[in-house]
C-alpha cells in the first residue's frame, strides 16, 4: 500500500518525484568553486562601487533586504542569513524570542477579531484527549507511520526525521511551522507532536473506543469522518515546488488578478476540469463525462501532464489563467487535493464531487452557499443539471462563486493559516501531561539551517514564503468549543445537499417523461 500510495498520490503528481531532483535540503550541493570566486569579486566590485557613491541608495532600495531600523533601534525585518564559505550555518541569535505588538509605537494594531469559523473544527479534532490528556506514550504509538517528530521547546524547533517523505512536503511543512514561531516569537508552549506526511488517514476511530481507548495523536494533512488522524494546512502554502506552484500569499494575489480579467458572465458556460485521472477510480469515472459526439454534459474535461508541462515550463498550468469558465470542478485524487483551495478562490462555480476527506477548512464552507454539490454515484448527471441551472440563474450562480472565492481569500488568507496553526498547536499543547524535552542529539532548526543549503525553486520559494518579522497583531480569539454549532452546520450541509439532489430528481424525471 505505501509504495501504491507514494506513486499513485494526488493529481499534481504523475510519478513526477522520480526524475525532480529530491529533497535537496538534505544533500549539500558543493559549490562550484568558480561561482564562488565569480560571486566574491562580484561582491568587491559592487562594494567598491556603493563605496564610490556611484549608486543612488534608492536603486538598492527595491532589491536588497538590508534590515531597516525601527525608532528603538531594533532592526525591524530579519532576512535570510547564510554563512559565507566553509563556515557551518548557524541560527541567528538575534531574532525577538518575546511577542509583544504593544510595544511597537509605529505598529498599533493590538486589536483581537475572533478567528473564522472553521477554526472550532480543532476543538472537534482534540476532544478524544480531552478527557485523558496526552501522554508520552500515546506520541510514541505514533511514530509507526511517522515521518518525523517536532519538539518545540523555548520557542525552539527540533525536528527528529524517520523516514523520506514524498517530495518535499515534510520540509515545507517545517517551513511553514518555523515561520509561525517568527510570527509569534515565544507565544506558543512547549509541545511534541508526530506528522506524517502521506496523503490518507491512518488512525481508525472504531480501535480507539470506550474511556481508556487512548488513541495516538498523530498530525497529517486530511482526515475523514471514520479516523482521528489531526488535520494540519498541507506544504503547498509555502509553495510547492515541484508542481511550480508559488506560496499561497503571492499565488492569492494572482488568481485575483486572474479573477478580474475575466467577469463571471463572460466567462466559458460550461464546467471545466484540468488534472491527472490516474491516482484514483473516481477520476476516471469523470472524464466519461467529457463532451462527445453522443452526449453533452456541459462539462469541458482535461488532462494534465507534469511531465509535459514541466518540460514547458508549466505554460498551460498557470493558476491564475484557469479562472475562465463560469464552472470548475473539484474531485478527489488519491485522498483530498491540494487543487482545492486553488479551484474555490476563482469566482466560478466549484461543483463540488462529494467527498470522502477533508482537510482543515473545507468543514466551513457549505452547500449552496459556497460550492454546488455533486453526486459522487452518478456524476454526469448531476454535472449538467448544475451547470443549466447555473446558467438559468446566473445571479444566483454567481453569489456562489463569489462567496467561496470570499472565503478563501480573506478567512484563509495567510495570516489566517498561520492563526490556525497556532491555536491548533496551542491547544493541542494544553493536552499534554508531561514535560517535552528537546530529543538527544537533536540540532536546533531555524531557516538558515533549511533554507541555506538549498537552491533553485525550493529557495526561491523559502525567501518568498519567509517571515521577516514578528506579527504587528496577536492571533484571533479562538471561539469556545461549542458541539451545538458543529452540529447545526452538519444538519445545513445535509439538507441543502438533500435539497440539490431532489431538485435533480425532478429534472430528470421531467425529461424522461417527456421523451
Ligand atoms: C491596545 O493598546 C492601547 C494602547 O496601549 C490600549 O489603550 C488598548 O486598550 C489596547 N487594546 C487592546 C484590545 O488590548
Ligand atoms: C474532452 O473533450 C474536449 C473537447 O472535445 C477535448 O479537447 C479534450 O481533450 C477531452 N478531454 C479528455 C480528457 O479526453
Ligand atoms: C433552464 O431553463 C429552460 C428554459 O426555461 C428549462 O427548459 C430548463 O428546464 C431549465 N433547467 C434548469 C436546470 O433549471
Amino acid at each position: 500500500m505505501r509504495e501504491k500510495e507514494k506513486y499513485a498520490n494526488d493529481i499534481w503528481h504523475s510519478g513526477f518525484e522520480r526524475y525532480l531532483t529530491k529533497q535537496p535540503w538534505r544533500t549539500v550541493k558543493k559549490r562550484d568553486a568558480a561561482t564562488v570566486l565569480v560571486a566574491f569579486f562580484l561582491i568587491l566590485f559592487l562594494g567598491a562601487l556603493v563605496f564610490v557613491g556611484w549608486f543612488d541608495a534608492s536603486v538598492f532600495r527595491g532589491i536588497s533586504r538590508k534590515p531597516t531600523l525601527t525608532p528603538t533601534g531594533m532592526p525591524s525585518e530579519f532576512p535570510l542569513r547564510c554563512a559565507t564559505g566553509n563556515l557551518k550555518q548557524t541560527c541567528p541569535e538575534n531574532y525577538p524570542t518575546k511577542h509583544n505588538p504593544t510595544t511597537n509605537p509605529d505598529r498599533p494594531s493590538n486589536l483581537t477579531s475572533t478567528c473564522p469559523s472553521y477554526f472550532q473544527w480543532i476543538h472537534d479534532d482534540l476532544r478524544h484527549w480531552k478527557e485523558t490528556g496526552i501522554t508520552q506514550d500515546m506520541i510514541e504509538r505514533a511514530r509507526k507511520t511517522a515521518h518525523f517528530r517536532l519538539v518545540i521547546v523555548n520557542g525552539k524547533a527540533y525536528v527528529e526525521k524517520y523516514r523520506q517523505s514524498i517530495q518535499t512536503r515534510d520540509m515545507f511543512t517545517l517551513w511553514g511551522i518555523l515561520q509561525l514561531l517568527r510570527l509569534y516569537p515565544g507565544r506558543l508552549p512547549d509541545l511534541e507532536l508526530m506528522f506524517d506526511c502521506d496523503d490518507r488517514p491512518v488512525i481508525p476511530s472504531k480501535h480507539f473506543r470506550g474511556p481508556n481507548a487512548a488513541p495516538p495523536p498523530l498530525f497529517r494533512y486530511c482526515s475523514d469522518w471514520q479516523s482521528l488522524d489531526i488535520v494540519f494546512p498541507d506544504w503547498s502554502f509555502w509553495g510547492w515546488a515541484e508542481t511550480n506552484i508559488r506560496p499561497w500569499k503571492n499565488l492569492l494575489k494572482e488568481i485575483k488578478e486572474g479573477n478580474s480579467r475575466t467577469k463571471w458572465k463572460d466567462r466559458t458556460p460550461y464546467a471545466y476540469w484540468r488534472g491527472n485521472p490516474w491516482v484514483s477510480p473516481i477520476r476516471q469515472d469523470l472524464l466519461k463525462c467529457n463532451v462527445s459526439e453522443q452526449n453533452d454534459w456541459n462539462t469541458r474535461l482535461y488532462l494534465q501532464d507534469w511531465v509535459k508541462q514541466s518540460k514547458e515550463g508549466y505554460r498551460e498550468s498557470n493558476l491564475q489563467d484557469q479562472c475562465t469558465h463560469r464552472y470548475k470542478i473539484y474531485i478527489e485524487g488519491w485522498a483530498w487535493s491540494v487543487s482545492e483551495k486553488y479551484i474555490l478562490a476563482c469566482d466560478s462555480v466549484t461543483l463540488y464531487v462529494r467527498p470522502r476527506y477533508h482537510d482543515f477548512f473545507i468543514r466551513g464552507m457549505v452547500p449552496l452557499q459556497h460550492y454546488w454539490p455533486i453526486r459522487d454515484n452518478s456524476k454526469c448527471t448531476s454535472l449538467k443539471f448544475a451547470v443549466e441551472w447555473g446558467n438559468n440563474h446566473t445571479k444566483e450562480a454567481q453569489a456562489i462563486g463569489e462567496a467561496a472565492s470570499n472565503f478563501i481569500h480573506e478567512d484563509m488568507k495567510i495570516d489566517y493559516v498561520y492563526d490556525y496553526i497556532f491555536h491548533l498547536l496551542n491547544e493541542y499543547a494544553k493536552l499534554l501531561k508531561f514535560k517535552p524535552k528537546i530529543p538527544p542529539g537533536a540540532d536546533e532548526l531555524c531557516p538558515e539551517t533549511m533554507a541555506c543549503p538549498t537552491n533553485g525553486i525550493h529557495r526561491k520559494f523559502m525567501e518568498e514564503s519567509m517571515v521577516l518579522s514578528p506579527s504587528d497583531a496577536i492571533p484571533c480569539t479562538l471561539p469556545p468549543h461549542d458541539p451545538s454549532v458543529l452540529g447545526s452546520l452538519r444538519d445545513r450541509k445535509d439538507k441543502s445537499t438533500k435539497q440539490v439532489e431532489s431538485w435533480e430528481n425532478e429534472y430528470w424525471e421531467k425529461l424522461s417523461k417527456k421523451q
